[in-house]
Formats: structure tokens, sequence, C-alpha cells
């Protein structure tokens, strides 16, 4: 009887105890998302995965593209729509639907709601809205969905976020200033039936996938790297009643980690030291492979295998994307002759770093002088032209030795080097050949350093300090 009563004693405490956790809030400094490549998450759903590392690539680079030239486009367009503001602070802006990047290529999943329900979401830092497949009513509408109102589980197999069982859902009003001003960004609908019809919008991705719904606040909770859980309240969600295309063919949604007001990075990062880091292994060579990305000071930080650099991180220069200032790129000591406007965003120019691009995009003048200054020293092995892969520079790697491989630095403005590690861009694409991992891009347009780039490397936002720090290691 007795040791029963402290069992339960015992047991209320540690119930209430983590309740407790729970409510402080972030008493831990940090929180994690694990992340796992598009290609590997497909791979487990069985879904039309790309067979062969070609076809692997030939995918990547497919998204890359379409990725660039929306980028090149949006950047465009919100530096017309920052001049119309700016002149003229009450100007409505143009309200058709824009179109938005989310082809991120990593997954992680997210816990939406009281009692909370858990989705698989795209992460990707060059979109702001988060969202997910969602039921916010359910009477018909029009384009809506099929108008089943048993709010109990799936939905045609998928997820879906039924937002009248979350006791902490609150719609956004469509008379609000948020709507009607600040969530234009996000292609909010500003007409306005009644005051406390929710907010709408109508968001376009590059691939031509269409999310469509209502804001709200909404409860967000995250695992803590001590172990502990905690609750992000009034994060700003998507309830999307309707996804159309191939973004959301295999996932419930969308984690928008841009650099904007509205983004989920920019919310975690003020609760979390306006910190966020994350360390991408090779996804191609380990499908089992985890990275992670890390908001706040880690605890237990990752080992890494040589110093910390720190450069200026822009976060004003290209919104939504978090940009750098690259002064030149050498190869093996011998500095490039770049003209300096491909680095200078108030001349056209200009560099980004981004998790949703996987090969790296140099604008013209700097294509040219990197591949001439790599090519040379591969140029012993068999050149190969390989179908649909839009990589200039593929060769047969029989007998492929790497030290043979020039050292690529990436020189910022202030000093700064990043040094790459060789098969960060010797990119092995299987069947015997590899490439040199650089596409293309027209000038004026920006750089973009993409996350094949990145692997094998921490890399630490620091928001507040505006500093972009950066080390070698193995993410683990
Ligand atoms: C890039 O976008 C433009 C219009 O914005 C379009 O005409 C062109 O075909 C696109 N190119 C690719 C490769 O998708
Ligand atoms: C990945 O993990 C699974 C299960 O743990 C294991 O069977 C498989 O061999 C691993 N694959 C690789 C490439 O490490
Ligand atoms: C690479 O070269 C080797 C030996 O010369 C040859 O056997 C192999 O078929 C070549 N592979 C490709 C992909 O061209
Ligand atoms: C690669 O080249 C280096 C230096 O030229 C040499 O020491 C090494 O043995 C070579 N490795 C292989 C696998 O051939």
């Amino acid at each position: 009887m007795w040791p029963k009563l402290i069992i339960f004693i015992v047991l209320v405490a540690i119930v209430e105890a983590q309740h407790h956790a729970e409510e402080m809030q972030h008493n831990s400094n940090s929180f994690s998302f694990e992340l796992k490549h598009r290609h590997v998450h497909v791979h487990r759903f069985n879904n039309n995965r790309p067979e062969t590392q070609h076809e692997r690539f030939k995918d990547l680079l497919h998204h890359d593209i379409i990725r660039h030239n929306i980028t090149c486009h949006r950047l465009q367009t919100r530096r017309r729509a920052g001049e119309a503001v700016s002149s003229a602070p009450s100007i409505e802006l143009p309200l058709n639907p824009g179109s938005d990047l989310g082809i991120g290529q990593y997954i992680t999943t997210l816990k939406v709601g009281t009692p909370s329900q858990m989705f698989r979401v795209i992460v990707d830092t060059g979109s702001d809205l988060t969202s997910v497949r969602c039921r916010y009513r359910c009477s018909k509408r029009a384009g809506g969905g099929s108008g089943d109102c048993s709010m109990k589980g799936r939905i045609n197999g998928r997820r879906v976020f039924h937002a009248p069982l979350s006791s902490s859902f609150r719609p956004v009003p469509c008379s609000s200033e948020r709507c009607k001003v600040e969530l234009i960004t996000l292609f909010s609908i500003t007409t306005c039936p009644t005051p406390l019809t929710p907010c709408g919008y109508d968001y376009g991705y590059a691939d031509g996938s269409v999310a469509r719904g209502v804001f709200a606040d909404e409860t967000v909770t995250i695992g803590l790297t001590n172990g502990r859980k905690t609750r992000l309240r009034n994060v700003l969600i998507g309830c999307s009643d309707s996804y159309q295309g191939p973004v959301f063919n295999n996932v419930d949604g969308l984690l928008g980690l841009g650099n904007t007001k509205h983004s989920f990075a920019t919310y975690a990062a003020e609760k979390f030291g306006r910190k966020f880091s994350y360390c991408l292994v090779d996804h191609l060579s380990n499908i089992n492979a985890t990275s992670y990305i890390t908001f706040g000071a880690s605890r237990n930080p990752v080992k890494l295998s040589g110093n910390v650099r720190r450069t200026t991180l822009e976060l004003q220069a290209l919104v939504p994307f978090y940009a750098v200032n690259v002064r030149g790129i050498s190869v093996d000591g011998k500095m490039l002759e770049i003209p300096m406007k491909v680095w200078d965003v108030t001349q056209g120019g200009g560099t980004i770093l981004d998790s949703g691009t996987s090969l790296t995009f140099l604008t013209d003048p700097a294509y040219q002088a990197v591949m001439e200054a790599l090519t040379m020293s591969v140029s012993k092995y068999q050149r190969v032209k390989l179908d649909a892969v839009p990589m200039d520079y593929c060769f047969n790697s029989t007998g492929f030795n790497e030290t043979l491989v020039p050292k690529l630095i990436i020189h910022f403005d202030d000093g700064a080097r990043f040094k790459p590690h060789w098969n960060n861009y010797v990119i092995t694409v299987g069947g015997g050949v590899k490439c040199l991992g650089f596409v293309p891009a027209r000038f004026p347009g920006v750089s973009v350093i993409g996350n094949i780039m990145q692997q094998n490397y921490f890399w630490e936002y620091d928001l507040a300090g505006k500093k972009l720090s950066f080390a070698p290691s193995a993410c683990s």
C-alpha cells in the first residue's frame, strides 16, 4: 500500500514537473529540428524517388534552375515593391497572387495546435509562410475542400490539421492592419466580407504549386535540446485548405525560415537568443545521415574540426534571403579576375546562402573565371557529356586523385575565408562520373552558395549581431 502511494506521489510530482517545464518559457536556451533530405523522405514513402544518382541530380538541378529563376524574379519584384512603399507609405500594393519558392530540399516534423497534431513539412530558407494542410471549417466553400465534417483523422489519406479541434487556433481577421498591410508580402487577400472573416492567402510557388487558406496565430510545440518540450505561442501559420501541385505531394506543409518579419525563423530566433545554426551532412553519400537546424545557442555544440570564421550577415540586402559580402574567389592561392559588380547588390549582383538550392550558382563573369581555373586541373580525365544535366564539366573519375583538386576559397569583404571541402565543388554524380558543381547564371542576378557547397560545415546565423560564423564539422 505505502510503496504504491509513494510511487503515485512520485509520478504526480514528475508529471507536474514536466507540466511546469512546458510552461516555463525557454529555460533551455535552444531547440533543434532534425532535417531529412527530400530524396530520403520520398524514399521512405515509396513514392517515385529518383532511382540512380544521375536521376537524383537531374531532379535536384531541375529544382535549382526553377528556384534560381524565381529568386531573381522575386528579388526584383521586392525591390520594386520596396521602392513603392518608401516613396509613398500609404500606397496600395498590387494584390495579384504572387509567387514564392517553397521547393526546399529538407524535411522535418512540426507539432501544431493544442493538443498538438504532428506534420511533415518542407524546410525552406527562401519562403516565409509556415503552413499545413488544414481544415478550418467543415462547410463547403468555393475552391475549398470536400465538405467533410467528421473532423477526425486524415482526409483522402492525408494528414490534416483540424483547426476547430485546437483550443489555441486564432484566425487573423481580414479587417486587421496585419491582413491589409503587413501580410501582403505573404500574399494576403484583402477582400473582407465581414470584419471577422479570417484573412485569406493565395500563395503561388515557383513550380506552379498553389496554397490557399487563412492566416492564424497558433501554438507550435517543439522539443528542446535538453529533452524537454516547450510551446511557442502565437506563431503565425497558414491553415491551407487547398494545396495543389508537386511541392505538396509528399508532405503536409512547409516551414518558412526566410529572413522576414513573419517567418518562423525570425519568430523562433527572437525567443532563443536571435541565433540559429545548422550543419548539413553529405546526403549524397549516406542516405541515413541526419542534419540539424538549431535555434538558440547550442548547449552541446557540434564538434568543429577547424577554426571558426566570421563574416557580416547582410539581413537587409536581398530579403528574404541571407546575403553575404563576397570580395572574390581564389583557386590554388591565385585570386581570380572577377569584376566587383558581380558581388555588389547595388549593381545588380550579390550573393546569398540558400539551403533550398543544391548546387552553387555563379553569374556569368564569375562562372567563366572559376570554371577556367578548375577545368585545367581535371583536364587529364576524360570529359563526359551527361544527358539533361546542365553542369558543363563532367569527367570520367576512373583513377581520380582528390589531391589534384585545386583549393577553392571564397573570400569575404572583411577578410574571412571559406574553404569548402573539395567534394563540395567536385561532385560525384555516380556511374564513375564527377562534375564541377557550378551552374551558370545571367548577370545581373544573384549568385547562390547552395547546400552542397555548405555541407560538412557548421553555419551559425547571428541575427542580433549580424554575423555569420562557420567552421568545418562532421555535423555530429
Ligand atoms: C525563367 O523565368 C522566365 C519568366 O520569368 C521564363 O520566361 C523562363 O522560361 C524561365 N526559365 C527557366 C529555365 O525556367
Ligand atoms: C541505413 O540504416 C538502415 C537501418 O538502420 C540500415 O539497414 C542501412 O544499411 C543503412 N544504410 C546506410 C547506407 O548506412
Ligand atoms: C571511364 O573510363 C574507364 C577506363 O578508361 C572505362 O572503362 C569506363 O567505361 C569509363 N566510364 C565512363 C562513365 O565513361
Ligand atoms: C594522389 O596523389 C598524391 C600526390 O600526387 C600521391 O601521394 C597519392 O599517393 C595519390 N593517391 C592515389 C590513390 O593515387
